[in-house]
């Protein structure tokens, strides 16, 4: 007997009021869809597991095309029974079906592994959650004597029914070949005129067929996403998580309700993170680093103890160690700075490597440029590295020392040890160890001079 997983993913969640399908929207930087296949993926890897699309279709295959999946499309959505219909064909009578919600995000997969392990083969699983609040969800009515005797939608639940606190998560495993005798059985004869997949519970239990249910170690974890509410309840809930096992391997977080992971970190110990700072991508920080308050670090590697202080972006970048960058530094794309550089505020860098322990500290722009080791670029400097059609490069020497306010006019070379004179725009190469410079010193005052005044 073999697990076959289907994803029901193609209804338009109406409550979220967007022109994007439900399952796209972002939990973390992915969409729904993508955690939900992880998880299945985590479960069992026998067969690709089947999603159901419908909605904008075409739009939720291809972002998600890098998953090995079956795409099975539910050309109209008449709901979740008539959703989980459109895969019975391509299913064997003897495999077990599991099914789960693209919009339940949050699901573990060690959860959906102990609803396998504890239904037995002829019956149906349910995972089951008992909330505080479970307004919106399918309700779980039991007999008095706890057996399950259906699940009941909220908007056809009466007021007794409404206050029942067991919910049903969306999750459910079920013999193929019952599946197949009952679902085209279903009626529309409900609230909502939708093929709802819960009935199937009726059916289970006409067949004299046992009901499981499960819960989840942590109720959180069956979250369903139906409107932008609960999407961001989500994410708090999912970034917390996350921020909780940073923690616990080592990493100071001023505060975990107020950092955002989007993507694949990998964090040191002794690494601090000051708060509302955006990870995002592949991010990879070295032992104690210090990662200033509203920062964001994107596809970018950092190595020890590097401070960014705040209002940094970095994106794109490789960061040596001990390097001081901010506070509002812009490190773009291609750049590469070797150990102890400093960065300092309203600094620009793009596609640039920057030798050991440069410096450039205020106000500057360097671009498509090569700097050597111990070099000091003064405030306002500007690499001017476009033509208006193409990027130039500038080289920098080691030790060169580059007064405040000088334009580099790309393609330029300046030599090893020089010096530019402040205020300088040099348009052809400054030799090594001499002073270069470009302004005639004319600089003249005139005694007695008035501001000229509004009329
Ligand atoms: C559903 C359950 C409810 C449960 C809740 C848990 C039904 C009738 N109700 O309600 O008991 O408490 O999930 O989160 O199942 N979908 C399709 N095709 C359709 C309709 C829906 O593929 O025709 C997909 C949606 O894209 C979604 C999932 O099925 O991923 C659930 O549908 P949704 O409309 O969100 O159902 P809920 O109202 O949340
Ligand atoms: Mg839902």
């Amino acid at each position: 007997m073999s697990l076959q997983i289907v994803v029901l993913a193609a209804g338009k969640g109406q409550r979220m009021h967007s022109a994007l399908p439900k399952v796209l929207h972002l939990l973390a930087g992915k969409p729904l869809l993508a955690h939900v296949l992880e998880t299945a993926l985590a479960v069992s890897t026998d067969r690709h597991p089947i999603v159901i699309y419908g909605h904008l279709g075409d739009q939720v295959k291809a972002v998600l095309s890098h998953f090995s999946v079956q795409w099975v499309e539910q050309t109209e959505q008449y709901g979740t029974g008539h959703a989980l219909l459109q895969a019975l064909p391509y299913i064997n009578d003897a495999d077990q079906v599991l099914v789960l919600s693209g919009d339940v995000p949050l699901m573990r997969a060690e959860t959906v592994k102990a609803l396998i392990e504890e239904t037995p083969a002829g019956a149906v699983g349910m995972l089951t959650a008992v909330l505080d609040n479970p307004k919106g969800y399918g309700r779980v009515v039991r007999h008095a004597s706890g057996v399950v005797q259906r699940v009941v939608e909220e908007k056809d639940a009466n007021e007794a029914e409404r206050l029942i606190q067991e919910i049903n998560a969306g999750v459910y495993l079920a013999p193929a070949a019952f599946l197949k005798t009952c679902l085209p059985l279903l009626n529309k004869d409900n609230a909502q005129g939708e093929y709802y997949l819960p009935d199937m519970i009726v059916a289970a239990i006409k067949e004299k067929m046992t009901i499981v249910t499960v819960q989840p170690a942590c109720v959180s974890e069956i979250k369903g996403v139906n409107d932008r509410v609960q999407l961001s309840a989500c994410e708090r809930l999912y970034q917390r998580q996350l921020a909780v096992s940073l923690m616990k391997q080592g990493v100071s977080i001023a505060d975990p309700d107020r950092i955002d992971i989007r993507g694949e970190v990998e964090i040191a110990s002794d690494v601090y993170i000051d708060v509302n700072v955006v990870l995002e991508g592949n991010v990879r920080i070295g032992t104690g680093c210090h990662i200033g308050a509203h920062s964001v670090i994107r596809e970018s590697v950092l190595a020890q103890d590097v401070a960014v202080r705040s209002h940094s972006v970095i994106e794109g970048a490789e960061i040596g160690a001990a390097c001081v960058i901010g506070p509002f530094a812009r490190i773009r794309p291609g750049t590469v700075l070797a150990a102890e550089v400093h960065i300092g505020n309203f600094v620009e860098i793009k596609q640039s490597q920057i030798g050991l322990g440069s410096k450039v500290n205020h106000l500057s722009y360097i671009g498509d440029s090569d700097v050597g080791c111990a070099v000091n670029i003064g405030a306002g400097t500007i690499t001017c590295n476009y033509d208006g059609a193409h990027k130039h490069k500038t080289v920098i020497g080691d030790k060169v020392h580059i007064g405040s306010g000088t334009q580099l006019v790309a393609p330029i070379m300046v030599g090893e040890g020089a010096t530019i004179g402040a205020g300088s725009t040099l348009v052809v190469d400054a030799p090594a160890y001499a002073l270069t410079l470009t302004h005639q010193l004319s600089q003249r005052s005139i005694e007695g001079w008035v501001r000229p005044r509004k009329k």
